[in-house]
């Protein structure tokens, strides 16, 4: 199908790029002299119906305000600037279902898509600006056309990645109050079809029983199974599209700034999910400039983000940032190994990828299987290689570089959040390469100022590990949580803040190392969050679940190293009385958490214990039970109850961690 449209020659490293930290340390210097006007100038690039009246409105910190005063819709920027371009018969979307079906989707085709499936969400479903809407999609272009669609008639997306479970899709309908759901019949994955339309019906009437009733159910016709029907409430997406007249236009609404322009749940450090809110205007602007300074984006580039549009690297990185640059994309439905190992690399030589942006663990996965794979194909269009979602071991950063990249493409290591909105630290090759170092993020973008310190506040020598904080607002910035604008601010703001002061101080809750020479490292989560396959977990979501079971009197989460994830949960647990340890028992607790929250979340081990090692205070002492599975000293045991408790655990770890070498 497609034709190699990349340059495909294969240029040394030092001439695509050279590295000069130099003139990228001098465009930094500048930019953050004077952020109001630094960002002022980048947003000058996007198109406004009016352009804003204040840069930065910092009277209601940390509620920052961007663009205060202008008004766009991200459709102004992502889709209808191509009209009348070149760039609107470009290919958008190669997209590729697990099977080996393939679609190809040019600007136009999805500008048509997006104006009908948009006049159809007004006129016939009834959708009006403000109003949240669910999407619940597999990785098929219909979900960003979706995406689009909503946001051009000024509604808020929520989109739900479509590995949860009913529940959790179920939770995040209710906090959104959304009455339209927007889902498939199914779709493939490692060969097998999930039937999502059956999970969505679940949620529907799980929202129900909390209250909210889902009024209308979008459904796309995908996998081409039998699906339940609810007659009134449920319409096929396709039948909705040809209602619309083939020449739809529908004016993407103007919005102000600091509306919503979409909301994406995270975990958090409670059970509930946080509801991420992003702005209409802010978001894009920084999408935008920073897409360009990750990719340096060139007119014959094929790029391919292998992220999951449910999460936000998919939103900012396969829907936004690259519509805005009008950028040709490869779009993959399935598994990364199936139906083998090569699967990812075939697809680069296929479509001559020229940029490719993963995450630590697919690359950990691929580099398992053998170089064999890799070596099989000409991967010689890649130009840039990217990764994301957590820290990056050195040898595994060297293996991509070589083996994949040929030593050829930068490895851009993208530092960032989902509360950040793009990347934060990361090399830019499109203002100028820095050295690289294995394993480092480099340095903050333009306009990005961020430090490392230490618990008590003081700024932590280089070489030292500390938090990473960001001092200043930044135009991708969450505007808040939804419905809940205190625990914004005790999540984000609370750690380092002097509000006395008018000090306010972003915490990420990040571990990094910032060297002699500037470089950030990033080491992991400082708090009790995990990071399983890239995949963000909250440690006391999965607790709550698992204390659903009613066998289950205590329970405590931590992350296990693990090779490829990263990190996986095991789940430390007390029987109540009457409860005997069993395999079964332990089959049922996973299954516990698979249903309430999906299957990424399912525990690796669950260790039954008679008793977890707490403070005098009754407080779970989690960093013991961290310290055993990572085979670390466990440290100051002064403030423990029992002694006897630790013995215990250990001795369940020691056993865990023979079972893992074993398999
Ligand atoms: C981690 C994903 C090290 C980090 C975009 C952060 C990383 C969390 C990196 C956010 C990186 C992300 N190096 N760690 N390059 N990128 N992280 O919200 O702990 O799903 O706080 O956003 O992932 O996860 P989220």
């Amino acid at each position: 199908m497609a034709e190699h449209t990349g340059s495909g020659e294969a240029l040394p490293f030092s001439e695509v790029y050279y590295p000069s930290r130099e003139a990228y340390l001098e465009y930094y210097r500048k930019s953050v002299e004077d952020i109001e006007s630094f960002w002022s100038e980048r947003a000058r690039e996007l198109e406004w119906y009016k352009t804003w009246d204040v840069v930065l409105d910092r009277s209601k910190a940390p509620f920052y305000r961007w663009f205060v005063g202008g008004e766009t819709n991200i459709n102004l920027n992502a889709l209808d600037r191509w009209v009348g371009t070149s760039v609107f018969d470009k290919v958008a979307y190669y997209w590729e279902g697990e099977p080996g079906d393939t679609r190809v989707v040019t600007y136009r085709d999805l500008y048509r898509e997006v104006n009908r499936l948009a006049w159809a969400l007004k006129e016939i479903v009834g959708v009006k600006e403000g109003d949240t809407v669910t999407i619940y999609l597999p990785m098929i272009p219909e979900l960003p056309a979706t995406m689009l669609a909503v946001t051009r008639i000024g509604a808020i997306h929520s989109v739900v990645f479509s590995g949860f479970s009913p529940q959790a899709l179920a939770d995040r309908i209710v906090d959104a109050k959304a009455r339209v759901l927007i889902t498939a019949d199914g779709f493939y994955r490692r060969g097998r079809v999930i039937k999502l339309k059956e999970q969505a019906d679940q949620a529907v009437v799980l929202a129900a029983e909390q209250g909210v009733k889902v009024e209308r159910v979008i459904v796309v016709k995908r996998a081409g199974i039998e699906v339940p029907w609810s007659e009134g409430r449920d319409v096929w997406y396709h039948d909705l599209i040809k209602e619309a007249p083939e020449r739809a236009y529908v004016k993407p609404v103007p919005r102000k700034s600091d509306d919503v322009l979409f909301i994406l749940y995270t975990s958090g450090t409670t059970g509930k999910p946080k509801g991420i809110m992003h702005s209409v205007g802010g978001y894009p602007v920084y999408v935008y400039n920073v897409f360009k300074w990750n990719w340096d984006p060139r007119p014959g580039d094929i790029y391919w983000c292998a992220a999951d549009i449910g999460w936000i690297t998919g939103h900012t990185y396969i829907v936004y940032g690259p519509l805005m640059h009008g950028v040709s994309q490869v779009m993959y439905e399935g598994a990364p190994d199936y139906p083998d190992p090569g699967r990812i690399w075939s697809m680069i030589e296929k479509y001559g990828v020229t940029t490719f942006y993963t995450s630590p663990t697919l690359l950990r996965l691929l580099r398992k299987y053998g170089d064999q794979w890799v070596e099989k194909h000409d991967l010689s269009s890649l130009r840039i290689l990217g990764t994301v979602g957590e820290p990056i071991n050195p040898e595994v950063w060297k293996w991509y570089y070589e083996k994949v990249g040929g030593k050829r493409a930068p490895i851009v290591d993208t530092w960032w959040q989902t509360e950040t909105g793009a990347a934060m630290i990361s090399p830019a090759p499109g203002i100028s390469l820095v050295p690289l170092k294995p394993g480092s993020a480099t340095y903050p973008l333009p306009g990005i100022v961020a430090d490392v310190l230490r618990p008590d506040g003081t700024p932590a020598r280089p070489g030292e590990k500390g938090l990473l904080v960001i001092k200043e607002p930044w135009p991708g910035m969450l505007m808040g949580i939804w419905g809940d604008p205190e625990r914004y601010i005790k999540t984000y703001w609370a750690r380092f803040s002097r509000p006395e002061e008018g000090v306010w101080i972003y915490y990420p809750a990040d571990y990094a190392v910032k060297d002699e020479d500037g470089y950030f490292w990033l080491l992991g989560r400082a708090d009790e969050v995990l990071n399983v396959a890239g995949h963000r977990l909250g440690t006391i979501e999965l607790e709550d679940a698992i204390l659903t079971h009613p066998a289950v009197s205590e329970a405590a989460v931590v992350g296990a190293p693990d090779p490829v994830k990263g990190q996986v949960p095991v789940a430390v647990v007390v029987l109540r009385e009457g409860y005997e340890p069993s395999d079964e028992l332990e089959r049922e607790l996973k299954e516990t958490v698979r249903k309430l929250i999906g299957p990424i979340a399912v525990p690796a081990k669950v260790l039954f214990v008679k008793k977890l090692p707490k403070t005098r205070s009754g407080k779970i002492m989690r960093r013991i039970l961290i310290a055993l599975l990572e085979g670390k000293p466990i440290g100051d045991t002064s403030t423990l109850e029992d002694p006897a408790a630790v013995e215990e655990v250990s001795r369940a770890v020691e056993e865990f961690k023979r079972l893992m070498k074993s398999s």
